[in-house]
């Protein structure tokens, strides 16, 4: 039997989000996305090629690992969010309910793919206010659509294509407030792809203190504690 759910939801959101996690389950059960997965952990994989396989699929992040965020952003009291890599939104969906039980705020969710956004909108619409009210979707390139505007961040996902963990760490650190979390996924999974962001949250002067939590493939948890 499946754990009980810890989200604190309308019985219709529970059931939105059962169905899309379903949907993106049986999209990751395949052997194309096993195979093309398999080869991205050893090789690694260009941004081209991953935008065009997983163009048309939700890549959501599992269940427990939405609890675990939500719980953690609920504990922290968390009011600002970024998303990076939206997709469909099924994880901004426990974010935006986590910053709205926390009082009210705001995640920045953001997505480059035009169809994933409207989609990710209609779901968000379906989700009803509770939800849609406190997301603030960024659609285009996240290099250039978190550039301004992001505010103090309490916490930053990194859900987004491992080539693009740094490069976004770097852009929204000077944003985060003392004490804010940073959590990346599938770091074990994909840890060669990973190595360089890794290798940031190890070195001491860039003030995050960091473990692997042991969910499947891994989520990194880190925190910011600059002079610590
Ligand atoms: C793993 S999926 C996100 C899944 C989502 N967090 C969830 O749990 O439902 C990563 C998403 O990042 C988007 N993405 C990739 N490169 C991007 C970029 N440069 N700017 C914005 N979004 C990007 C992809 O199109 C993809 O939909």
């Amino acid at each position: 039997m499946p754990p009980q759910s810890p989200i604190i939801a309308s019985s219709a959101v529970h059931s939105l989000l059962t169905r899309l996690h379903a949907e993106s389950t049986k999209q990751e059960q395949t052997w194309s996305h096993y195979l093309f997965n398999l080869r991205r952990q050893f090789f690694g994989a260009t941004l081209e090629s991953v935008d065009a396989f997983m163009g048309d699929k939700f890549v959501a992040l599992e269940p427990e690992k939405c609890h675990f965020v939500y719980l953690l952003a609920r504990s922290m009291g968390a009011r600002n969010i970024v998303e990076a890599g939206t997709s469909f939104g099924v994880s901004t969906i426990y974010l935006s309910l986590a910053v709205g039980q926390n009082g009210g705020g705001r995640v920045i969710a953001t997505e480059k793919e035009g169809k994933k956004a409207e989609k990710a909108r209609e779901y968000w619409k379906e989700a009803g206010e509770e939800v849609e009210k406190h997301i603030e979707l960024r659609e285009g390139d996240i290099l250039e659509t978190l550039k301004e505007g992001v505010g103090e961040v309490d916490m930053l996902l990194l859900d987004i294509w491992t080539p693009l963990a740094l490069p976004v760490l770097k852009l929204v650190k000077p944003r985060l407030k003392k004490g804010a979390v940073v959590i990346a996924d599938n770091t074990t999974q994909f840890k060669m792809p990973y190595r360089e962001f890794l290798e940031y949250l190890d070195q001491p002067e860039n003030g995050l203190k960091h473990m692997t939590v042991p969910f499947s493939n891994g989520l990194e948890v880190a925190v910011y504690l600059p002079e610590e």
